[in-house]
């Protein structure tokens, strides 16, 4: 099996090669209130226009997580999210500043950073893992002025050493509160539901700063303005196949893009019903979250499925999910295997997606009317050129392997990286053409399939990490002098993080130690950060000039040759 068929059926997109040669972004606005003004804001387009529309006391939100099952018509997010902007409005917060977001996901979350979208300020949504370094730069980095966060999380916000902080508003019960303290239940028991906490806002005007990671310096943030909503709406539309009557699930939380532009704005702008888990992964609760809520549309990540493909087969014969008609996959390979193993259990075909944080939506998919070719990403979504370009910015034909690249100016493209036009630039090298740093090729179907990063990020387990974070931290414990990190290949979780350690000559190695650096990651960091792996060595390969050779330790790894030495120190 290398080719599936799609099944007939009545999709959004029924055919994809007449909606390539017709589709204009322009025709999607009309859809949209700000046609009509010109203003915008995409969280008004996605809660109050379905309430403006007669929609309102549909189901907008399923949550459930261990100890809450709750649901939320889009009539009374409209009302939450109101108050929530109200609410930001009271505490000083202000047009573009920037509100971070920093808990666990729960409903509070999705109103809080809607309410404060709303009335125009940029928010930043935090991962809950991060530790206190990984909290602080970030926030450093965006001057964040207010940041929501829980009684647990709080301690990992260094306060005293963030001068532009200045509100924490706490969620949970009985919360102790002061001058730069409030608590969100009563904060939002005093402010009103009215919609004239509404900012109607520019297209160009930024709602999201996504902190990511590259393979070297500081995360960056990654900022996006109103107007990519055209892009998460049709994206959601045309691939994720979304309707009104679906009820979706997207497992990503919204620390990372996926979560918030297809766990958020994709199924709301179209109306669609959002199921959302808290609490962590368990094939279980998973597989109980498709039953117990009907769920049909499913957007989740290799990492996943290769879990739940691991799982012996009696816990998924537990359950009925015959709810389901659409599957799909973002964040890393898809493997065949992986395919293989959905069409046996669902009886349906994995659709894989690429896109990421900086191209803020869908780019190149697979879509349900057409074939899918097993370990291919898929083609070029309508009104998006992608093409393999070469270093020096030449289009190469198909079947040869060089930078995928994408025609500047979508949508939902970044507008600028937080603070650092220089890094932002780095994209845009050659003339027209962004560039994403992956390797692929284009086969003669117009089909992509992707080969793999040509810097040294690592994806593992569908996050991405920084492997210079990750060294900058390890060279902070007292015994290590020198840190290489790299991903390794590994079958669940795509790659691992592996770390080579040069140890001072003051420290020896034992289990004991291993076991501080990886605690001293983890505490200090965030635990997705962790090296799984640490291999303790006398040297490292390094060029002339100093900087670690990623590429040389990755080839010790893997066994394969380490290519061009030239500018290694001997
Ligand atoms: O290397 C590609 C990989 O994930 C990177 C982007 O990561 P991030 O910004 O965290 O966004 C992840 C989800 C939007 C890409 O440069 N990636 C993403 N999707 C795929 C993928 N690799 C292979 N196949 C995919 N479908």
């Amino acid at each position: 099996m290398k080719i599936l068929q799609p099944k007939q059926g009545n999709y959004q997109l029924q055919n994809y090669e007449s909606a390539k040669n017709s589709f204009s972004w322009d025709d999607v606005r009309d859809v949209f209130t700000w046609s009509k003004t010109g203003k915008i804001n995409i969280a008004y387009e996605s809660i109050d226009r379905h309430v403006k529309e007669g929609r309102g006391a549909k189901k907008a939100l399923l949550y459930s997580d261990p100890s809450r099952n709750e649901t939320y018509t889009f009539e009374q997010l409209k009302k939450l999210t109101n108050q929530a902007a109200h609410m930001f409005r009271k505490l000083d917060v202000e047009k573009g500043d920037r509100v971070f977001i920093f808990m666990p996901r729960a409903p509070e979350l999705y109103i809080a950073l809607l309410g404060a979208i709303k009335m125009g300020a940029v928010v930043g949504p935090l991962f809950e893992a991060f530790m206190k370094d990984a909290v602080k730069s970030r926030l450093e980095d965006s001057e964040a002025s207010v940041i929501v966060t829980t009684p647990e999380l709080v301690s990992r916000i260094p306060v005293d050493e963030l001068p532009h902080l200045k509100k924490i508003i706490l969620v949970g019960d009985d919360v102790k509160t002061d001058e730069k303290h409030f608590s969100y239940s009563k904060e939002m028991k005093a402010c009103t539901d009215d919609d004239s906490a509404i900012e109607w806002m520019d297209l160009e005007d930024g709602f999201i700063l996504h902190y990511t990671s590259g393979s070297t310096g500081k995360p960056k943030g990654v900022y996006h303005v109103h107007q990519a909503m055209i892009q998460h709406y049709q994206t959601a539309k045309w691939v994720l196949d979304l309707r009104e009557d679906d009820i979706y699930w997207c497992t990503a939380d919204p620390g990372w893009v996926t979560g918030t532009s297809y766990g958020i704005f994709g199924p709301w702008l179209n109306g669609a019903t959002n199921v959302i888990r808290g609490g962590r992964f368990s094939p279980d609760d998973w597989y109980d979250t498709i039953e117990k809520n009907n769920v049909t549309v499913w957007y989740s990540a290799p990492t996943a499925f290769r879990m739940l493909m691991s799982t012996p087969s009696d816990v998924i014969k537990k359950y009925d999910l015959s709810s389901i008609r659409h599957i799909l996959s973002v964040g890393e390979p898809l493997n065949p295997e992986v395919v293989r193993w959905g069409w046996e259990v669902f009886k349906h075909r994995i659709h894989d997606t690429w896109w990421m944080t900086e191209t803020g939506a869908m780019l190149i998919c697979n879509y349900l009317s057409e074939p899918i070719k097993l370990g291919s990403m898929g083609k070029p979504f309508p009104g998006i050129e992608a093409a393999i370009i070469d270093n020096n910015g030449k289009k190469l034909p198909p079947n040869e392997m060089g930078n995928l690249a994408i025609k500047k100016g979508w949508p939902s493209q970044m507008r600028k990286i937080w603070k650092n036009d220089e890094k932002f630039n780095e994209y845009f090298a050659f003339e027209g053409w962004y560039v994403s740093g992956d390797t692929a090729y284009m086969d003669e179907d117009g089909y992509f399939w992707f080969q793999g990063r040509n810097d040294d990020l690592i994806m593992t387990a569908g996050e991405r990490v920084g492997p210079f974070e990750i060294e900058s931290k390890l060279v902070e414990h007292k015994a290590v002098a020198e840190a290489g990190v790299i991903g390794k290949p590994d079958e669940i979780r795509g790659h691992i993080i592996k770390a080579f350690v040069v140890l001072n000559p003051s420290h020896e190695y034992s289990e004991e130690l291993e076991k501080e650096i990886k605690t001293f990651i983890k505490t200090e960091l965030s635990a997705h950060a962790v090296p799984k792996e640490i291999e303790f060595t006398d040297k490292l390969p390094k060029t002339r000039s100093g900087k670690i050779m990623r590429r040389v330790l990755k080839a010790w790894e893997l066994n394969e040759p380490a290519g061009d030495l030239s500018s290694m120190d001997d």
